[in-house]
C-alpha cells in the first residue's frame, strides 16, 4: 500500500477473564451506554461484534465472542483480529486460572493488555490485592511501575469505563493502526449460519479495503456475491471500510468462524478456489 492511502482504523478489542468476572455485564454496559439507537427500521441484533463512539469521539471496535475459544479458534486459523484485550477480574475475586489463561493467550499473541479490575461496587472488592495478585504473574500494573495500564471498574453502575475505554484507546494509538480503505476488502469471518427465510448469513470483520454490495466474497470453502450488509444495530449498509463488523447476506454456506475471507475479480474463480478447498 502506498504510505498516503493508509488511513487510522479503530482499535479492535476482545474482552476475556475468568467466568463470572464480568465481560458480558461489562460488553452489555458499554453497548447500552455507546451505541445509539437504530435506524427507523432496523432491528437491533446481536451479531457478534459492533462499534461504539467513546467520550473522545475515537471509535472502538468490540468482538462479542464468548472469551478464550473463540479467540483460540480465531487464532488457530490464522486469524489475527484483536488489537488490545480486555482482562476483567473480579475485585471481590482473585485472579483465577482462566484469568492467568487470558493473560497467557493475549501475551503469546503479541496483543496488549488492558486491565479492568471490575465489581469495584461490592463492599468486598479488594482492588489492591487483585494488583498483587497480578504481579506475581508478572503482570505489573502502571501504578506499581509496570507496563500495565488498568482501571477499577464497575459493570454494574458504570463507574470506570469511559476511562478504561480511553486507556484502551492509548494502548491502540501506540499500535498505529492503519489500513488501506481503497482496496477490496480483506477480513475475518466472527460466526455464519444458516438463517431460516435469509439463507446464510455469515457475520465478518473488514480488516482493510473496503466492502461493497455486489462483491464476490470467498471465505475457506464457500463464497458468493454479497447480496446485502447489515449493520449492528440492523440497518442496511451499502459498503463498509476497515475495523468495521457486518452481517452479509449471499454465501452458499457457513463458512469457519476465524476463517479468512478476500474479494475475488470472478465468480469463476471464487468457484474453483472454493471447490478445491471442500475437497481438502
Ligand atoms: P461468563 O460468561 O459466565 O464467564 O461470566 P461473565 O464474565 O460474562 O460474567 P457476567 O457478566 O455474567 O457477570 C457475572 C455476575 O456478576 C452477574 O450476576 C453480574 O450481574 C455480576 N456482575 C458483573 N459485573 C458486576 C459489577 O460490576 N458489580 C456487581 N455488583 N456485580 C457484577
Ligand atoms: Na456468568
Ligand atoms: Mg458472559
Amino acid at each position: 500500500d502506498a504510505e498516503d492511502d493508509l488511513k487510522p482504523r479503530a482499535p479492535i478489542v476482545t474482552i476475556m477473564g475468568h467466568v463470572d468476572h464480568g465481560k458480558t455485564s461489562l460488553l452489555d454496559y458499554i453497548r447500552k451506554a455507546k451505541v445509539a439507537a437504530g435506524e427507523a427500521g432496523g432491528i437491533t441484533q446481536h451479531i457478534g461484534a459492533y462499534d461504539v463512539t467513546t467520550e473522545s469521539g475515537k471509535k472502538i471496535t468490540f468482538l462479542d465472542t464468548p472469551g478464550h475459544e473463540a479467540f483460540t479458534a480465531m487464532r488457530a486459523r490464522g486469524a489475527k483480529i484483536t488489537d488490545v484485550v480486555i482482562i476483567v477480574v473480579a475485585a471481590d475475586d482473585n485472579v483465577m486460572p482462566q484469568t492467568k489463561e487470558a493473560i497467557n493467550h493475549a501475551q503469546s499473541a503479541g496483543v496488549p493488555i488492558v486491565i479492568a479490575i471490575n465489581k469495584i461496587d461490592k463492599p468486598n472488592a479488594n482492588p489492591e490485592k487483585i494488583r498483587e495478585e497480578l504481579a506475581k504473574e508478572n503482570v505489573l500494573v502502571e501504578e506499581w511501575g509496570g507496563k500495565y495500564q488498568s482501571q477499577e471498574i464497575s459493570a454494574k453502575s458504570g463507574k470506570g469505563i469511559d476511562e478504561l475505554l480511553e486507556k484502551v484507546l492509548l494502548e491502540a494509538e501506540l499500535l498505529d493502526l492503519k489500513a488501506n480503505p481503497k482496496k477490496k476488502a480483506v477480513g475475518s469471518v466472527i460466526e455464519a449460519a444458516l438463517d431460516k427465510g435469509r439463507g446464510y448469513v455469515a457475520t465478518v470483520m473488514v480488516q482493510a479495503g473496503t466492502l461493497k454490495i455486489g462483491d464476490i466474497l470467498l471465505a475457506g470453502a464457500h463464497y458468493g456475491r454479497v447480496k446485502a450488509m447489515l449493520n449492528h444495530k440492523g440497518a442496511r449498509v451499502k459498503e463498509v471500510g476497515p475495523s468495521t463488523p457486518v452481517q452479509i447476506l449471499g454465501l452458499d454456506g457457513a463458512p469457519q468462524a476465524g476463517e479468512k475471507f478476500n474479494v475475488m475479480e470472478s465468480e469463476r474463480d471464487a468457484r474453483e478456489i472454493a471447490n478445491k478447498r471442500e475437497q481438502i
